[in-house]
């Protein structure tokens, strides 16, 4: 009887968001976060809360610093940006969409999300919604993040708050595959929860709602998205490396096993970024936990984090094999952004590679006109140069920005010494440098 009036009390309350007397938090707007706010906040009162002050002053301004979104997406809103939790007053569903990194050691940083945790455990009223977006391993928000809430809060999830997941899909530079459009799934505590969750998600997402049979299944179905990806790049990068022995070409190779119909086509390359690279490691850590060593994740994590250096090797090799003294070696990197047509440079792997070249002593200029430069120099010391200058001894097209991918064979001759030679991560310079000495992954 009790939990039938509870959950009576839980449907009003959605209720209330409809009708604007309640609010929905959304803590940590980020590449994730603003998105998903914003959209929320087109047609409830939305409190949109980071605790980054300079990031909450630009967003005042209309000014999304993920550069993802442009200023018209702010119009038409109703959202108030905040980084004092104490403006985190009638809420009723708290959605959480922080970072979930990984350490030095690649072990989950749960940091930001039980710090978000401790926010909301401390304003939490009874009959409230925590839902959880980010990416983690399957039982953190039960085990990690429930306890917090219940221990500040003084309540019990079930009894006196809900408590989702629901996992987020967006890829950063896509204007097509947006929030609205992409399926959502969604889970619950219990059935009550699913549903009301589902609700709301469905009052946004116009591309349908996946109910998810629990939380647990909701967190790994997100992980092994990533996870999957990752292994089959790591499969690539290690055909690519068996490829270049046997004197064929990766992407040639793939062209054609791309014409069966069931071939998963994936291409070799640096696995950068916030996601890929990240969320395998919280899967193999809950592994560990259990004492079930993930070996094919572990492998493909492995492969691909070694795979900078072996291109440096690659690179300091064809500099000597084209007679020239690497201490005086001048190399061009095209792109310092995790991919393509972005500004975002988290977890860039083409830094690992820098750093090797320039222990040789190779003097590395990277070129980028997407990235900060203030952002590289913060974060990998090094200094961005927005134009190449000068003649180089080898290039590496590292990005496929646009901005690089039609340039003439005569732009690479006029700013290369002789002999040219070229490492195309891409394969999209395939058949061009025919006269020079070209390299594809
Ligand atoms: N970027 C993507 O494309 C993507 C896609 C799917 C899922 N995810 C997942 O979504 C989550 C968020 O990723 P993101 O790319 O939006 O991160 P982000 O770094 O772009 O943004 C996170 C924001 O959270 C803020 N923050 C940190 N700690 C906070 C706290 N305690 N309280 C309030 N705000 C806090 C930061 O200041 C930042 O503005 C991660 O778990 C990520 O794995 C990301």
């Amino acid at each position: 009887m009790c939990i039938i009036l509870i959950n009576e009390l839980i449907s009003i309350m959605i209720e209330s968001i409809q009708k604007k007397e309640k609010k929905i938090a959304v803590l940590g707007l980020g590449y994730v976060g603003l998105p998903l706010a914003l959209e929320f906040a087109k047609k409830y009162s939305v409190i949109g809360f980071d605790i980054n002050q300079s990031r909450i002053e630009l967003l005042h301004q209309s000014i999304d610093p993920s550069e993802e979104l442009d200023s018209e997406d702010f119009l038409h809103t109703d959202i108030v940006f905040t980084s004092s939790p104490e403006d985190l007053q009638d809420v009723e569903v708290f959605i959480v969409t922080v970072p979930t990194p990984i350490d030095e050691h690649n072990i989950p940083d749960l940091t930001p999300l039980l710090s978000a945790t401790g926010t909301i455990g401390k304003v939490l009223s009874k009959g409230n919604y925590v839902i959880y977006e980010s990416t983690v391993y399957p039982g953190a928000t039960e085990e990690d993040c429930v306890p917090i809430i219940e221990e500040l809060s003084g309540l019990k999830m079930g009894k006196d708050f809900k408590v989702g997941y629901s996992p987020e899909r967006i890829n950063p530079g896509d204007k097509v595959r947006t929030l609205p459009n992409i399926l959502k799934i969604v889970s619950g505590n219990d059935d009550e929860a699913l549903e009301n969750i589902a609700d709301l998600y469905g009052s946004i997402v116009r591309a349908g709602i996946h109910k998810a049979s629990s939380i647990k299944v909701a967190e790994a179905a997100k992980i092994i998205e990533n996870t999957q990806r990752d292994v089959n790049i790591a499969l690539m990068n290690e055909l690519s490396m068996l490829f270049n022995k046997i004197g064929i070409n990766t992407f040639e190779v793939l062209e054609a096993a791309a014409t069966k119909w069931n071939f998963y086509n994936v291409t070799p390359g640096l696995v950068g970024g916030h996601c890929i690279g990240v969320d395998p490691y919280y899967l193999t850590y809950k592994a560990q936990q259990l004492k079930h060593h993930a070996q094919i994740i572990a492998s493909g994590r492995a492969i691909n984090d070694d795979m900078p250096i072996y291109l440096a090797k690659k690179i300091i090799k064809e500099i000597n094999n084209a007679g020239k003294v690497l201490k005086y070696a001048r190399v061009l990197i095209l792109g310092a952004t995790f991919k393509e047509n972005v500004s975002d440079i988290r977890n860039s792997k083409i830094f690992d590679t820098v750093n090797e070249l320039k222990s040789y002593g190779i003097e590395v200029d990277v070129v980028d006109p997407h990235a900060s430069k203030i952002d590289v120099k913060k974060n990998y010391n090094h200094d961005l140069s927005r134009e190449p200058h000068g003649k180089y001894d080898a290039m590496v097209l590292a990005v496929k920005h646009n901005e690089f991918c039609d340039l003439p064979l005569s732009y690479f001759e006029h700013i290369s010494q002789k002999p040219l030679v070229f490492f195309d991560l891409k394969g999209i310079y395939r058949n061009t440098f025919n006269d020079h000495i070209y390299f594809s992954l």
